[in-house]
């Protein structure tokens, strides 16, 4: 049984004159997914969800978006995609509800308006103009426009920078609300805790090529490092032969102190030879890799932020 997709990229490449933006990605997004994309500044995020939505004209590439091909039919595609972008501003003297309205007329089946407000936290800035919204109220304005028109996928280009904590656990929320509504969502984020709590699968871009794809799980698992188990034991103390057990990879042992790094259910026999070996009273420090831990590994420190 084939799964229905929402957006398929094929091999895209965009430059803007010499130098490539987006040189070669391919990226597939199911429906009813929540799919990230993550990279450093500059490796051609906003330049894929742009062609994505016919914004921009690829070089080359083929680009379907629930099938049509949003350059040769704009105002389908138009008709099924919301896109909160990056750099979208609106005029400065615009009021919030009057935004909303407009959007809400060009949508052929859209939200209701007030319910929509209170949903985001600005049915109180209802009259207040764009321009005089604070960052975060701005930010959440752009988000609702985008889903004013009940799109089928939605691109959200940084759609939390610049909120605070609460504010963005909030869109988190809403986030998951809209993907329950059957809403696909392609979300760009520089945030690894907001790609592993919302994607269902990310995928890394650099320098314009992606890197890496996968669920956040996968990634964690091929590039994080492994986990890493510290514990110390009294220096007298006889330990038994760690490295040589299934799973670990690296065991040092430094004084009284020991370090052992290795993937999957190592823990497990860890635990076991532990206790055979009448060290099951050793406080056990596990940490396990964060999906910045991926990331890092996958573009380099020197490039994340
Ligand atoms: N309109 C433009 N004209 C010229 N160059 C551009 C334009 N837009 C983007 N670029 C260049 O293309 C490359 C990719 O930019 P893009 O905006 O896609 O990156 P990004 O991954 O979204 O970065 P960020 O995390 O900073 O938003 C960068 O080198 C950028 O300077
Ligand atoms: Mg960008």
């Amino acid at each position: 049984m084939g799964v229905d997709v929402a957006l398929r990229i094929e091999n895209l490449r965009k430059s803007y004159g010499s130098a490539p933006a987006v040189d070669g990605v391919d990226l597939t997004v199911e429906q009813g997914q929540i799919v990230g994309v993550l990279g450093p500044n500059g490796s051609g995020k906003t330049t894929t969800v742009e062609c994505a939505y016919g914004l921009r004209r690829p070089d080359s590439g083929r680009i379907r978006v629930f099938g049509l091909n949003p350059l040769s039919e704009p105002g389908r595609v138009a008709r099924l995609v919301g896109t909160q972008l990056q750099d979208s501003a609106l005029p400065d003297r615009i009021r919030v509800g009057e935004a909303l309205h407009l959007f809400a007329a060009l949508a052929r089946s859209p939200v209701d308006e007030r319910q929509e407000l209170e949903r985001w936290g600005l049915a109180a800035r209802r009259r207040a103009s764009f321009g005089s919204l604070s960052g975060g109220q701005r930010q959440r304005l752009l988000v609702a426009l985008a889903l004013v028109g009940r799109p089928r996928l939605v691109f959200l280009d940084e759609m939390t920078t610049g909120l605070d904590p609460n504010a963005r656990r909030e869109v988190w929320d809403l986030v998951e609300q809209v993907r329950r509504g059957g809403t696909t969502v392609v979300l760009v984020t520089h945030f690894m805790d907001e790609a592993f709590r919302l994607c269902d699968r990310v995928a890394v871009l650099k320098d314009g090529h992606k890197v890496a794809d996968g669920t956040p799980g996968e990634l964690i698992d091929r590039y994080g490092g492994g986990t890493t188990v510290r514990f110390s034991v009294p220096p007298q103390a006889e330990v038994p032969r760690l490295a040589e057990l299934p799973g670990v990879l690296t065991a040092e042992r430094v004084d009284g102190r020991i370090e052992i790094r290795g993937r999957g259910p190592f823990l497990v026999s860890l635990g076991h030879t532990l206790a055979v070996a009448h060290l099951d009273d050793v406080e056990l420090d596990v940490r396990r890799p964060s999906l910045e831990d991926a990331y890092v590994q996958l573009v380099g420190p020197e490039a994340s932020r």
